[in-house]
């Protein structure tokens, strides 16, 4: 057989269509109870065979590509070196090029995809040939929301994210994605709603939180009104605090009448729920030319988590 020379993994943005954050737990996460949709914004990350002992290495181009570290920290980078270590390999030789077309810190999991995208790439490049129960397993480590980037869809999350049921949605839908000034930090919005929550400026949490049903009936149904009235995220009032500029987007969407609209995970990323393509052109011209995103994407969800969709032999 052919040594594998090149792959091309593609991974994608998610949203959480609902966040329930839970009281911080011993280990200084939240438990969490989410809905995980994975929406067609996308990384693709190109693996290239090296000589032997050269490392791991990376670059990257593409949208907010500078913001992005190309050292250790990577977690494309930390993804190879841990599959590496599991399949018992002294050196992760692999060479990255990196195409971001996911916002960078924008709470829709870029970096997360990365590391998915790695471990797919790495798998495929080194014939390690993992289940997807060993690399779910591998993705948990890396990061709580890594295992939704391989999976996909649409899928509740509970733990601290990476514990993955999928939901049986029926449907298309539509999203508009507004990309916000500069990032946010998970960590920072994560201690802002506890301090929040310390203060009474925010709800307490209950001991485990939990979904609502009328959103699950409405991914049932398919029904994008229901669901987009439904839209919850109790990280934002954390992120609205940290960057009160994001009001004035989330206020666009609603003169527009998006469906819905919420801040993304962490932010600083709202999405918008469109009735249909005409509808999310509307809202994209609506929000770029109020200023009150630095760019807008259009994104059909759910789509796949990350996949193999190019292979090179030699
Ligand atoms: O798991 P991950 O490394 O992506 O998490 C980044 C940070 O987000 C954590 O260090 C923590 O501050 C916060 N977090 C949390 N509870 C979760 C997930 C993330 O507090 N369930």
């Amino acid at each position: 057989m052919a040594a594998t020379e090149a792959v091309i993994v593609r991974a994608p943005a998610k949203i959480n269509l609902e966040l329930r954050v839970g009281p911080v737990r011993d280990d200084g996460y939240h438990e969490l109870a989410t809905v995980f949709h994975a929406v067609g914004l996308f990384d693709d990350l190109t693996a290239r065979a090296t000589e032997p002992g050269a490392g791991v290495s990376i670059t990257v181009d593409g949208i907010q590509a500078d913001a992005v570290p190309t050292d250790d920290s990577n977690l494309a980078v930390k993804a190879a070196q841990l599959l590496a270590a599991h399949i018992g390999l002294e050196s992760a030789d692999v060479a990255f090029e990196l195409r971001k077309g996911i916002p960078v810190a924008g709470g829709m999991a870029g970096g997360s995809a990365d590391a998915a995208a790695a471990l797919v790439a790495c798998d495929a490049l080194w014939h390690a040939g993992l289940d997807r129960e060993q690399l779910l397993q591998l993705a948990a480590q890396l990061g709580s929301d890594v295992p939704f980037s391989l999976l996909g869809g649409t899928a509740i999350g509970s733990g601290r994210g990476e514990l993955l049921t999928p939901v049986l949605a029926r449907g298309e839908y539509t999203w508009v994605v507004a990309l916000a000034d500069g990032g946010l930090s998970t960590p920072a919005v994560y201690g802002q709603i506890d301090a929040m929550r310390e203060a009474g400026e925010a709800p307490q949490p209950t001991p485990v939180p939990e979904l609502d049903d009328a959103l699950m009936a409405a991914l049932r149904a398919g029904d994008a009104e229901a669901l987009g009235s439904r839209l919850h995220n109790e990280l934002q009032p954390a992120a609205l605090a940290l960057a009160p500029h994001l009001e004035r987007a989330l206020e666009i969407g609603r003169k527009v009448g998006a469906l819905g609209g919420i801040v993304s995970g962490s932010g600083p990323t709202t999405v918008f729920l469109a009735r249909d393509s005409s509808h999310a052109l509307d809202l994209a011209v609506a929000l770029t030319a109020s200023g009150a995103a630095v760019d807008v994407r259009r994104a059909h969800g759910p789509v796949p988590g990350a996949r193999l969709v190019e292979s090179v032999r030699g």
